[in-house]
């Protein structure tokens, strides 16, 4: 609630100490399947054999997200308790299941209000990936989906995190502080989306996401720029206003600049984002049932705006530009009609069959802009289609565009951010579906392959420029909680979209 400020999550310090002179209420070790009993020294003595009897009693066998935790006795073993975490098999232990651990052990210890916690650096691959992971997990931790509750506010944050890589040298560990004050600006950037995703339609108007937007990035640094209806009719947004007209919130259209001094000109990152504050569905109206999950419908352009204030805040090193098309989709007297043409700024005109298949038409003139502020390579992300949920389920968010290197690449960072995604094809059959008698497109292709036909049409307004489109409508929120996320607002795309700026392409 209230305007975004400079981080507040709790910092995490590093450590080189061996695991018994930490000093600290609760230290929190992977574990792996393969483990022996003394795999960690000192760890099993320290609990007075608990962990050899529970592992050999098969009460703790190392599972993925199993806690087993046990109080320390041990003369000079500093902390207090100690917590072994499953983490499988270690040779599937990377940075991806790390998150997740040390996600699910941050919010263990805020249930239980640990006051200082320690995560121990165990697992798979390098270990400042581990380090990053682990950082952004213990960060992701923090987030807190009930802001609006009066009676019983959640258990805060341990007040104070420490990441250890015991037995390290100095050298090191100053690399695993960096790594760490990197996944913890990106997991702050997170946190920040989600805050976004989780608020309201009453309290974030397309006014108010702007305004938010705008402040989360310009804090880092990043020029943006808020403009209004006027400004979008000016460009001839045809698309945009189109959506707006059933509402009496005016839209918006958050435009972002991170241009760091001495960037090459090329490539030019150009980051789009889907910002309907909620979405009725228009005349074409949604049934009453779950419609309240709609407000989470600028999921996408939330995650656009917390990635540019991580992308500036990490200084990367190439241009990006943020682009979000902003409104609320609502069947007001003036909203547009099944049958409706509208014209786009590229010039196309669509016919609109369906008004519930809004997304598409706010990001067509949001792509046409990026590419007019010199964009070379686009991603745009958003709460597109219910179709991508039948396809991929509530896990993966779908992936499309083009050329296939692109969209490979895109894959690559989301998988190792924390974003699985998975690409679906985009054929020329399926624009058969889009064909108008009266107008260039149809916004709708009916019901078979509705996602893919939904990013042919985006595909319209990019220009042949690389580009790669995320339907994040399944996983951005979270319906069934598991131990590492809770129900709500997930952040998914963000660290996807400011990892991309670090790329060679
Ligand atoms: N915002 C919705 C997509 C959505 C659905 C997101 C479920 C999250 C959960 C989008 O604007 C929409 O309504 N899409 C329609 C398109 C259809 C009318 C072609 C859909 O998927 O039903
Ligand atoms: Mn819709
Ligand atoms: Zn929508």
């Amino acid at each position: 609630m209230g305007m975004p400020t400079a981080p507040t999550s709790t910092p995490i310090a590093c450590t080189r100490d061996s695991l018994s002179s930490i000093d600290t209420d609760l230290v929190v070790v992977p574990w792996f399947e393969e483990d022996a009993p003394d795999a960690v020294p000192g760890l099993d003595k320290a609990s007075g054999g608990e962990l050899a009897r529970a592992v050999a009693a098969k009460e703790f066998q190392a599972k993925p997200y199993d806690l087993f935790v046990t109080p320390t006795n041990e003369r000079g073993w500093k902390p207090k308790r100690v917590a072994v975490i499953g983490g499988g098999r270690r040779t599937d232990c990377g940075g991806d299941v790390i998150r997740k651990l040390a996600v699910t052990a941050g919010l263990w210890a805020r249930q239980k209000r640990v006051g200082r916690v320690a995560f121990v650096l165990r697992g798979q691959g390098d270990l400042m990936d581990l380090a990053q992971a682990a950082a952004e997990g213990l960060t992701l931790s923090e987030f807190n989906a009930g802001s609006y509750k009066t009676a019983e506010p959640a258990p805060p944050p341990p007040s104070a995190w420490m990441i250890a890589a015991p037995s390290s040298t100095p050298d090191v560990l100053s690399r695993v502080n960096d790594a760490v004050t990197r996944g913890r600006i990106l997991g702050e950037a997170s946190n920040l989306a989600r805050e976004l995703a989780n608020e309201p339609g009453n309290t974030l108007t397309p006014r108010e996401f702007a305004k938010r937007a705008a402040a989360i990035a310009s804090e880092a640094g990043v020029r943006v720029e808020i403009l209004d209806e006027d400004k979008i009719a000016e460009l001839g947004m045809g698309l945009l206003l189109g959506v707006a007209r059933g509402s009496s919130e005016p839209p918006r259209l958050i435009v972002f600049r991170y241009d760091p001094p001495g960037a090459p000109e090329k490539p030019v990152l150009g980051l789009v984002g889907k910002g309907i504050t909620f979405d009725t569905g228009g005349i074409s109206i949604k049934p009453a049932e779950g419609m309240e999950r709609m407000k989470d419908d600028m999921s996408g352009g939330a995650a656009v705006a917390c990635a540019m204030r991580a992308i500036a805040l990490l200084q990367a090193p190439m241009r990006v530009i943020g682009v979000v098309p902003t409104t609320e989709n609502m069947p007001g007297g003036r909203a547009i009609k099944p049958g409706d043409i509208l014209k786009s700024a590229a010039g196309k005109t669509v016919e609109v069959i369906n008004t519930d298949a809004e997304g598409r038409l706010i990001l067509g003139d949001g792509l046409w802009y990026a590419r007019q502020l010199g964009a070379t390579h686009l991603v745009d992300v958003a709460t597109l289609t219910g179709a991508v949920v039948v396809a991929l389920g509530k896990t993966t968010s779908g992936l499309f565009g083009a050329p296939d290197e692109w969209v490979e690449r895109v894959r690559k960072v989301a998988e190792r951010a924390g974003d699985r995604a998975w690409p679906m094809p985009l054929y020329d059959d399926y624009r058969e579906q889009l064909k108008s008698e009266i107008a260039d497109m149809m916004n709708t292709g009916g019901r078979p392959a509705g996602s893919i036909t939904a990013a042919m049409f985006l595909k319209e307004f990019t220009d042949n420029v690389p580009w790669v489109h995320m339907d994040i409508a399944g996983t951005a929120w979270v319906d069934d909680a598991k131990p590492f996320l809770p129900k709500g607002p997930s952040g998914v795309a963000v660290r996807t979209l400011a990892e991309l700026a670090f790329e060679k392409f």
